[in-house]
């Protein structure tokens, strides 16, 4: 009998078709809707690999039900959504997507920071109602990007592809990491610094961290009231990394002066949540990687690891 891979989203033939020449493929019917829980449940009962992507919760409720589970490709650098304890008592083996996208990622960054301090969207929003009336003197004025400092939270991959680009606007870097980066300091001239520091003194605050323990609510009511009110806060990593209750109480009262939000606590975030009630907040539907060619390279990366651990090999990116 065949190897089986159970897929939980409707993925291009190009990437899915390599896998079904070597195993027993299944695939969920859906591009844009998330496999039902008890679909999942069922599908990975006699699985041997499993594509699953962010939005399936992939926790020890799974690993429980999979018999004979040998490896969770996962369709993103993150995987705040695995339950990887679960899957290293089980024996499973977890693999991300990592490098393929950190240009993608990062140019969408710099996008949403520009969209945010230049009002892009609202602006663009109000020419196609009808509303430019004509040219006004202070109308969708926003804040310079050029020869600003951008403080980066988390300088993995992502954020020094960030602070590449931040470069090329004559901006000041600063970055707060578990760890310094001491070949980037000497190399670009980046300056570490203490969170709370970094917090106070920049004028775009990104976050590009991951989502763990240690940084789930990271920024709350007192970090923003650190920052300046002239300030911006772009959060591209996971939602959670950000209290929300707090940030909407924050740009509502003009604590700081905007922010621009990738990523959500509950995604998809509800069309009535309060943050988007907001003028001064800029919304997208978790698009960081969400380019062709990076996405096509990620599930590529994806095929050759369930390939790799079904033929009884070790597989690149593997998580545990
Ligand atoms: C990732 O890779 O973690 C992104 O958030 C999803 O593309």
């Amino acid at each position: 009998m065949k190897p089986v891979v159970f897929i939980t989203r409707k993925l291009p033939d190009e990437v899915v078709v390599p896998l079904q020449e070597k195993f027993t493929v299944r695939m969920w019917k859906s591009e844009s809707e998330s496999v039902p829980r008890d679909v999942l449940l069922k599908e990975v009962a006699d699985a041997d690999a499993l594509w699953s992507v962010i939005a399936d919760q992939i926790d020890k409720e799974v690993f429980d039900a999979a018999k004979k589970l040998k490896v969770v490709s996962n369709l993103a650098v993150g995987f705040n959504n695995i339950d990887t304890e679960a899957a290293q008592s089980k024996g499973v083996i977890v693999t991300n997507t990592p490098g393929v996208l950190t240009n993608t990622t990062a140019d969408l960054t710099f996008a949403l920071l520009l969209a945010t301090a230049r009002k892009l969207i609202e602006a663009e929003s109000e020419l196609r109602k009808g509303n430019w009336k004509s040219w006004t003197p202070m109308d969708y004025t926003g804040m310079d990007v050029g020869g600003a400092t951008i403080g980066i939270i988390g300088m993995g991959r992502i954020g020094e592809a960030v602070a590449r680009r931040a470069m090329g606007f004559d901006m000041k870097v600063l970055y707060h990491n578990r760890s310094r980066k001491l070949e980037a300091e000497k190399a670009y001239g980046f300056e570490y610094k203490e969170l709370d520091d970094l917090l106070i003194q920049s004028d775009f605050v990104v976050i590009l961290a991951p989502f763990t323990p240690e940084t789930k609510g990271l920024i709350g009511q007192r970090e923003l009231e650190l920052m300046k009110e002239t300030s911006v806060l772009i959060n591209v990593a996971r939602g959670g990394i950000v209290d929300e209750e707090a940030l909407y109480f924050a740009l509502k009262n003009n604590q700081i002066w905007a922010a621009g939000l990738d990523v959500f606590e509950v995604e998809p975030v509800d069309p009535n949540h309060p943050l988007l009630t907001l003028p001064n907040v800029t919304v997208l539907p978790h698009i960081g990687s969400a380019s062709i060619d990076t996405r096509i390279g990620m599930m590529n990366l994806n095929a050759y690891a369930i390939i790799d651990v079904l033929e009884g090999r070790e597989p690149e990116n593997r998580l545990v």
